[in-house]
């Protein structure tokens, strides 16, 4: 049947160890793309993904491979990507397939999210392929990397493929490893339909295009569907497959990565996550959905023109649809007028969620600095969530804020653990305890306060142990800590968007921080313009920005024209995304201030 000829599988591997250059290469390969067509990473279809050289969304293509055996098999490849923040893009493609391609480079060997993508791939039972990438690489070193694929992950690596992706060695070898190695998929085709729903995206004349992975039975055009969890009702119009233009199709059956699409414009009806059935012939349980990640830091998004609000709601609701995670709710604040409280799961998802709003809805947007939420236990006996730091009430009415804590788990070689154990210490880390995996690796444990988390522990985090950390986390409690309510003042006037929660210990260090950093982004105006800082009515720092001067490269005497234009052009992108708040005009990066330390 065609069923035993169909292949599902993803790539995984830690961040620029090449697996989008792989996905490139057998693509071109299996002929899906003619070399003319070819674009470096195609799969990375957002301009954005292709500037960063990141892979944000997942995305499947349909490709037909002639293997050695003489037979031709239908390979769906599922592009996943590598940074931690999208993790749950990758347990949503993994729960798609059968098999996973274990990417390594040659020369950097297993690091972080290497061990964090393998564990997704085998809590998925996926059958794992290791590739031992870029050995054109003059430092590659396969046989070290191979005793570490053994040694740290307990995979036997001795059949491990050498490859490069770039010079486009050993490609052949891991498709025909794709046939022999990952399992077909099974799968009654006489039962009733049952398929996943890992992706959709909305489209102006197709109305809602569900990425789905068919899990039993069959589902083609005319059919009557039934969306499980909303129990929305369909007629489905058409079904294919991505190769990656979208290809129409007679049938999806069990086994099959595709596409429906069913008219459907409520796009409130359709999660990712949920499970398609009959609706005349329905399946009793639905498939386990996936984990629904819960979002770790809320930000304010404002339009910088106020009458996009509503633009700004519905390019919210359709990112919503293409990005499961991303929640918000309407708000309001004094300095930035009416906008979203967005939750995000970690600081580059809300990057990149701000950056797709600019460019595919054209919308100009201030993001004031990321918050964790806070539970507030009152004076009065009761509590209030506080997701937007300006909400905190009175001090006086407050008897004690509690703030989430992570328990976190960090893996790294033993030579980082006091590397480690110094940094969460000092984000306010309280110790657990030590396990040593082997020789090598410890498994270090901590109770950290998530707010310290998400601001810059996973960048100071690598730095510190040269990428090899791999930190994993799980939201645990609420617990009691000294906070207090730091107010920002431009002007002698309060602006509620650049209100931030600190420990007291830290408050007047950060205060006079935060200050010295918006003196030097506010740009000068014609008269004088103080900033403080201030905790309830008490002032603890103060600085001026002192009155304009009309050319800033007035001051540049030698006649640089390069310097002078780069000067120029520095002032001009300055003048992007301004905010007037009263008589000050705030650039963006004031907002995120609160963000840095030390
Ligand atoms: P993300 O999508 O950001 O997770 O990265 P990725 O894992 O897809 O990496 P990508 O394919 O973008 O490759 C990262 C860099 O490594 C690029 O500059 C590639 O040109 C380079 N690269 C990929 N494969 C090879 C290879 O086999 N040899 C060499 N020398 N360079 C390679």
């Amino acid at each position: 049947a065609r069923q035993s000829h169909i292949r599902n599988f993803s790539i995984v591997a830690h961040i620029d160890h090449g697996k989008s250059t792989l996905a490139d290469r057998i693509l071109e390969l299996t002929d899906t793309v003619s070399k003319r067509e070819m674009q470096a990473q195609l799969l990375d279809t957002m301009d954005l993904e292709r500037e960063r050289g990141i892979t944000i969304k997942l995305n499947a293509v349909a490709l037909n491979y002639t293997a050695e055996d003489g037979e031709t098999y239908t390979f769906h490849l599922i592009d996943t990507p590598g940074h931690v923040d999208f993790s749950y893009e990758v347990s949503r493609s993994l729960a798609a397939c059968e098999g996973a391609i274990l990417v390594v480079d040659a020369a950097q060997g297993v690091e972080a999210q290497t061990l964090a993508n393998v564990y997704l791939a085998l809590d998925n039972d996926l059958e794992i392929i290791p590739v031992i990438n870029k050995i054109d690489l003059p430092s590659a070193d396969p046989e070290m990397v191979k005793g570490q694929i053994e040694n740290q992950i307990g995979l036997d690596a001795s059949d491990a493929v050498l490859a490069s992706a770039k010079a486009g060695i050993g490609i052949e070898e891991i498709l025909e490893r794709v046939v022999t190695d990952v399992p077909a998929p099974d799968g009654d085709l006489e039962a009733p339909l049952k398929a996943l729903i890992f992706d959709s995206i909305y489209d102006e004349y197709r109305g809602v295009v569900l990425s789905v992975r068919v899990k039993e039975g069959t589902v083609k055009p005319g059919d009557k569907i039934r969306l499980m969890n909303s129990g929305a009702e369909y007629e489905v119009v058409e079904v294919g497959v991505n190769s990656p233009k979208p290809i129409k199709s007679e049938l999806l059956m069990a086994g099959d990565v595709g596409y429906i699409t069913a008219s459907i414009k409520d796009i409130q009806e359709t999660s990712v996550g949920d499970t398609i059935t009959d609706a005349n012939n329905p399946t009793d349980a639905p498939l386990d959905g996936y984990r629904k990640m819960t979002p770790m830091v809320y930000s304010g998004l404002y339009p910088t023109d106020n009458a996009k609000f509503v633009d700004l709601r519905e390019a919210l609701e359709k990112l919503q649809l293409n990005d499961a995670s991303l929640t918000f709710e309407p708000e309001s604040s004094t300095a930035l007028g009416f906008g979203f409280r967005c939750g995000f799961l970690g600081l580059l998802h809300m990057d990149v969620v701000q950056e797709r709003l600019e460019r595919e809805f054209n919308l100009d947007l201030i993001t004031t600095a990321p918050s964790v939420t806070y539970k507030v236990d009152l004076n009065d006996g009761g509590e209030k969530i506080v997701e937007n730091p300006s909400d905190l009430p009175d001090a006086s009415e407050i008897k004690a804020i509690n703030e989430p804590y992570v328990f976190a788990q960090i893996i790294v070689p033993n030579d980082y653990v006091g590397a480690v154990m110094e940094l969460a210490q000092r984000k306010r880390g309280i110790f657990e305890t030590m396990d040593y995996l082997d020789d090598i690796r410890v498994n270090v444990k901590y109770h950290i306060p998530l707010s310290e988390i998400i601001f810059d522990f996973f960048d100071k985090l690598k730095s510190s142990t040269k990428g090899y950390a791999s930190l994993d986390y799980e939201i645990e409690e609420y617990r009691p800590s000294e906070l207090v309510k730091i107010d920002i003042l431009l002007n002698s006037e309060k602006v509620d968007a650049l209100s931030f929660i600190a420990h007291r210990e830290f408050a007047e260090a950060r205060g006079r921080d935060i200050t010295s950093r918006l003196k030097k982004i506010i740009p000068r105006s014609n008269f004088e313009i103080p900033v403080q800082a201030a905790i309830g009515a008490k002032i603890i720092a103060r600085t001026n920005i002192k009155a304009y001067r009309k050319d800033v490269t007035a001051k540049i005497h030698t006649g640089d024209p390069d310097r002078r234009a780069k000067l120029l052009d520095k002032q001009k992108k300055g003048k992007k995304r301004m905010k007037s708040i009263g008589t000050v005009e705030v650039p963006q990066e004031a907002f995120m201030t609160v963000l840095q330390t030390g």
